[in-house]
């Protein structure tokens, strides 16, 4: 039988991203199961404080297994900026499009444009006493100077890959989830808990 896991992310796309990346032993269900949604604070330090914080927001709500994560793109030029901030790059109104402008002037110049993305899951069992696990992954690639592709969301059209010669947003969805710093996320997890 599949192991029911809560996906806590408000982004209903990640609980069917979840579903490819976690394989067949699990059944990802969304926060509108349990009619949740997850409005907390993302004052941590880094990506897992972050991914943990949403993960106590819920943990007491779910009787099964749970994960939370937080992602973010980090570029080497320009002192791992937008990092953290990566969804909010631009301000207040921020969208994909203005984040993506944005970067794309702060790197105008500049040679260096190496990037990844980076992401760390939390994930805790109520019914197990190893307590919270975090896991980690992460996708190393080049900050294109226009964007490629119309798939994808946030900065996945200025995100090239070397070796495959193609951005994220030319990827369909099964090909990023081969390679992506949430799928690598995912294996170190699965790892951690022994699957
Ligand atoms: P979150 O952790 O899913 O909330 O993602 C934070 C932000 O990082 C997103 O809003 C995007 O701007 C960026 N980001 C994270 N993962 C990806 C990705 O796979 N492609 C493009 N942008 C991403």
């Amino acid at each position: 039988m599949k192991r029911k896991i809560l996906i806590g992310s408000n982004n209903l796309g990640k609980v069917e991203e979840y579903r490819a990346l976690l394989g067949s032993s699990f059944e990802p269900v969304p926060l509108k199961y349990f009619n949740l949604e997850l409005d907390v604070e993302e004052s941590g330090k880094s990506y897992s404080e972050n991914a943990i914080i949403k993960l106590n927001a819920l943990k007491d709500k779910c009787p099964f297994e749970l994960i939370t994560d937080d992602s973010g793109l980090e570029v080497l030029s320009l002192n791992n900026e937008p990092g953290l901030f990566s969804a909010r790059y631009s301000g207040k109104n921020a969208s994909d499009k203005r984040n993506i402008i944005k970067l794309l002037k702060n790197l105008e110049g500049i040679q260096n444009r190496s990037a990844k993305f980076v992401c760390s899951i939390a994930y805790f069992n109520p019914n197990s006493e190893d307590g919270i696990i975090s896991s980690f992954g992460e996708c190393s690639g080049k900050i294109l100077k226009t964007t490629l592709g119309k798939k994808g969301f946030g900065y996945d059209p200025i995100f090239y890959v070397e070796e495959l010669g193609k951005t994220f947003a030319e990827l369909s969805g099964d090909q990023k989830n081969m390679i992506s710093h949430r799928y690598y996320a995912v294996r170190d997890l699965l790892r951690r808990i022994n699957i």
